[in-house]
C-alpha cells in the first residue's frame, strides 16, 4: 500500500482529505522535466484544487496559474504567483472580475466571445490599459470523455465557434484597448486517448495558418489542459506520463520561431496526491444488497454522483475475505453512492475506507448540503 498515512490516523475524526505532498512534488517535477526542455509553459488550473499548501508547491516548481473566476485570480495573486504568470479564462467573466484582473495587470485574458471582447475593450479603456488577449476557439474536436466535461464541440458553450471567428477577428482593429497575443483551445478533461491531442494539434495548425493568411501573428499558443489520470489502478501510475503528453505537442504542433506554447493542467498534477478518508458508520443488509454506509458522502466528493465517475475504494482496516458492498454516503439522496457491488474485505463499523484519486475536483466541489461540516485537509510528506 503506497498510501502515505498520518501517524495519528486512528485518532483523527473523519471524513478528511489527505494530501501526499511528496507525491505532489514528484508529479510537479516530472511535469516540469518533460515540459521545460520542450520550452512549454505549464499553468496550473486552480479549479482542480486551490488549497494553500498545494498552491505553494505549484508556485515553487515554477508553474503559472490558470484561473476561471475573479476569486481564483485573487487566490493566485495572494499565493504569490506573479501577475505575469496568471491567465484568466471563463465563458462568463463579470465586469467586476474583469476590472480586478485588469487592475492586477495579469498576463492574459482568454476571451470566449465577441460581446466579451467588446466589454473587455471598454473596461480596459476606462482603466487606461491595454488587455492582452488570447482568443479561445472552439475547435470542434471530440475529446472522447464524459459529455459533462467535453468542452471543444460546437454544441458546447465554450469558445468562439469557427463560424464566428472571422467576425471576431474583424472587430480587433476597432478595439484599441485589447491586444491579440495568441490562441487558446481546451477540449475537455480526463482525456486518456492521447490521439485526441494529436488531432487537436492538427486543428491548431490549421487555425494558425488561417490567422497568418490574414496577417495576424500569434506569439502564443495555449493548448489547454485535459490530460487524464488512472482512476482504476492509481498505484500503477501515480505520476502521469507527461513525457508522452508533451512529446505529442513537440511533434505535431507547427511552432513558429520564438512562439511560446502553454498548457493548463489541473487533474493530472493533483488528482493522485489526494485521498478522501472516511469511516464506516454502519453495514446494513437488505434482501438484495449489503450496504457499507460511510461518514463521507457526495458532499465531500460529488464526482461519482455527478459524472458516474469511478474512484477506487479501499478498506484499510480489514484483511478478511472479500464481499460485495454498495458503498454509500449518509446524504439524503440515492445518488449519494460511491460504488455498487464493490469487492472489499469484510467490512465492519469503524473501518477506515478511502476513496483514491480525489485530489482534483474533490474538495473544491464539496458542498454543505444537509448542513454538513466541511471536511478538513491533512497533509503528509
Ligand atoms: N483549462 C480550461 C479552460 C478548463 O476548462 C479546464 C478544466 C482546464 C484547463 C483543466 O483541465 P484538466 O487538466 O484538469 O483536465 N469537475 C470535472 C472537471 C471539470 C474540468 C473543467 N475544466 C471533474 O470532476 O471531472
Amino acid at each position: 500500500m503506497p498510501l502515505h498515512l498520518p501517524p495519528d490516523l486512528d485518532a483523527r475524526p473523519t471524513p478528511f482529505y489527505l494530501y501526499d505532498l511528496d507525491l505532489l512534488r514528484r508529479t510537479l517535477q516530472a511535469a516540469q522535466q518533460a515540459a521545460r526542455p520542450r520550452a512549454i509553459q505549464v499553468h496550473y488550473a486552480l479549479k482542480a484544487n486551490a488549497n494553500q499548501p498545494i498552491m505553494d508547491l505549484v508556485r515553487e516548481y515554477g508553474l503559472g496559474a490558470d484561473c476561471v473566476s475573479g476569486n481564483e485570480v485573487q487566490c493566485a495573486l495572494d499565493a504569490g504567483f506573479a501577475p505575469a504568470h496568471v491567465v484568466f479564462a471563463g465563458v462568463g467573466k463579470s465586469d467586476a472580475e474583469i476590472n480586478r484582473a485588469l487592475a492586477a495587470d495579469i498576463w492574459c485574458f482568454n476571451v470566449e466571445s465577441a460581446p466579451e471582447l467588446l466589454v473587455l475593450n471598454e473596461l480596459a479603456g476606462r482603466q487606461g490599459r491595454r488587455a492582452r488577449v488570447a482568443l479561445r476557439l472552439n475547435p470542434n474536436v471530440d475529446a472522447r470523455t464524459h459529455h459533462y466535461i467535453t468542452t471543444g464541440l460546437e454544441a458546447n458553450k465554450f469558445g468562439i465557434g469557427l463560424g464566428e471567428l472571422a467576425g471576431v477577428v474583424e472587430l480587433l482593429p476597432t478595439l484599441p484597448h485589447v491586444e491579440l497575443v495568441g490562441l487558446h483551445v481546451h477540449i475537455g478533461s480526463q482525456i486518456t486517448d492521447l490521439a485526441v491531442f494529436e488531432t487537436l494539434c492538427h486543428r491548431v495548425n490549421e487555425l494558425q495558418q488561417w490567422f497568418e493568411h490574414r496577417g495576424l501573428a500569434l506569439p502564443h499558443l495555449n493548448v489547454g489542459g485535459g490530460l487524464g489520470v488512472d482512476y482504476e489502478q492509481p498505484d500503477e501510475q501515480l505520476v502521469p506520463d507527461f513525457e508522452a503528453y508533451f512529446s505529442l505537442f513537440e511533434r505535431y504542433l507547427q511552432r513558429r520561431p520564438g512562439q511560446q506554447v502553454h498548457v493548463e493542467l489541473g487533474r493530472s498534477l493533483v488528482a493522485q496526491c489526494g485521498t478522501l478518508v472516511s469511516r464506516v458508520l454502519y453495514v446494513k443488509e437488505s434482501q438484495q444488497t449489503r450496504f457499507a454506509i460511510l461518514d463521507a458522502g457526495m458532499t465531500e466528493l460529488i464526482r461519482p454522483a455527478l459524472y458516474q465517475s469511478y474512484h477506487r475504494i479501499e478498506n484499510l482496516s480489514s484483511q478478511a475475505p472479500a464481499q460485495l458492498y454498495d458503498v454509500v454516503g449518509p446524504i439524503c439522496e440515492s445518488s449519494d453512492t460511491f460504488g455498487r457491488q464493490v469487492s472489499l474485505p469484510e467490512t465492519r463499523r469503524g473501518d477506515l475506507v478511502v476513496l483514491r484519486t480525489a485530489g482534483a475536483y474533490g474538495q473544491v466541489m464539496a458542498s454543505r448540503y444537509n448542513l454538513r461540516d466541511e471536511a478538513p485537509a491533512v497533509y503528509v510528506g
